[in-house]
């Protein structure tokens, strides 16, 4: 099985917002890139969000013009899958669906080599279960990254039943080598670690607003100014070794069953899903991103991403 040090060439599968920003951290790094997409149409949505990441890294001083030009040129995009077996290594992310996954894999490792080292970075589903359609599946594994991926160091590597412990060494030296911060992950739990974070507090998020307790500006305040910077320096179990055992022990003996518990997805997650909103990806979703404000939206968020890893790392990529 290839090993970090054997890897030149990556195929990214799926050219959307993940893949878009995967094809720019891979290049930055010195890997050749396939981009592969299904259309033209979703290859030109992702060179859009590439012109946008390029343009605000520059801008930062992140990336010199030159060395954002040499990066691009390292990136080829291309609907073709001639590029299947030139990859020495693949991370698929294509669509968040396990019959779109299962057909690519299958396609996939039906022509390419079998000691080519194959990740997935699906948000929680089961690495086993996408493992199905992988020919070999030894060398398949979980490679789960944070949007916006090229400037998020975090990248969970998780083993399905099969993965062996080669395969997640190599995916794991390659999020090294890429300057990201790997954590492994046991058992294949759903939505990893990260997910099962993160989607207990959307639960809650939804619950505060559909219950009137503070409008969506403001839960996002709470946690923009409040959680989200102590977050960015301490995690939950510093947190509470800094406040006091005893304290989140006697608060817990009331909070725990005040929390929101139920099951499937909230309404207003729905609603707005059934009404047609995607977010900014379709300017259209919870805030207003016409008329160009999607643009200024994902500057501004990337701007502050860099000054936040500046200010805690002292340079962009950790
Ligand atoms: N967006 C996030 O915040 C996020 C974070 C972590 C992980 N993920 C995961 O990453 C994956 C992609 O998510 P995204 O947000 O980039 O989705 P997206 O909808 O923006 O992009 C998916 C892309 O896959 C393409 N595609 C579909 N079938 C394909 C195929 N057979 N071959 C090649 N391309 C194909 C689509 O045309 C589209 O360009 C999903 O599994 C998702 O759960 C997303």
């Amino acid at each position: 099985m290839r090993k970090q040090q054997d890897i030149h060439t990556v195929l990214i599968a799926g050219p959307g917002v993940m893949g878009a920003s995967f094809a720019q951290i891979f290049a930055k790094h010195h890997y050749q890139v396939y981009l592969y997409g299904v259309s033209e149409s979703s290859l030109e949505k992702a060179k859009y969000l590439i012109s946008i990441n390029q343009k605000t890294e520059v801008e930062q001083g992140v990336l010199t013009a030159e060395e954002s030009a040499a990066l691009l040129g390292r990136i080829t995009m291309t609907t073709s899958k001639d590029c299947f077996p030139k990859a020495d290594f693949v991370l698929e992310t294509v669509s968040e669906n396990m019959e779109i996954k299962h057909a690519f894999w299958a396609e996939l490792t039906s022509v390419i080599g079998e000691d080519v080292v194959l990740a997935t970075n699906t948000s929680g589903m089961s690495i086993t279960e996408i493992a199905k359609a992988v020919k070999c599946p030894q060398r398949f594994a979980g490679m789960h990254w944070v949007n916006p991926p090229h400037l998020i160091p975090l990248v969970e590597v998780i083993a399905g039943e099969e993965s062996s412990g080669e395969a997640v060494d190599t995916i794991y030296d390659i999020a090294l080598s890429l300057h990201q911060k790997p954590v492994r992950v046991y058992k294949d739990p759903t939505g990893f670690i990260l997910n099962r974070l993160q989607y207990a507090v959307v639960r809650e998020a939804f619950h505060c607003v559909e219950m009137g307790y503070a409008s969506m500006e403001d839960v996002d305040s709470v946690m923009k100014y409040g959680l989200g910077l102590r977050y960015a320096c301490i995690g939950p179990f510093e947190t509470i070794d800094f406040g006091g055992i005893d304290i989140f022990n006697r608060v817990g003996s009331y909070m725990f069953d005040a929390l929101c518990n139920d099951g499937g997805v909230p309404q207003l997650l729905r609603e707005a899903y059934e009404a047609g909103k995607c977010g900014i990806k379709n300017c259209n979703g919870f805030y207003d991103y016409s008329e160009g404000k999607d643009k200024l939206a994902l500057a501004k968020r990337d701007a502050a991403f860099i000054a936040l890893s500046r200010a805690l790392y002292g340079k962009e990529d950790t």
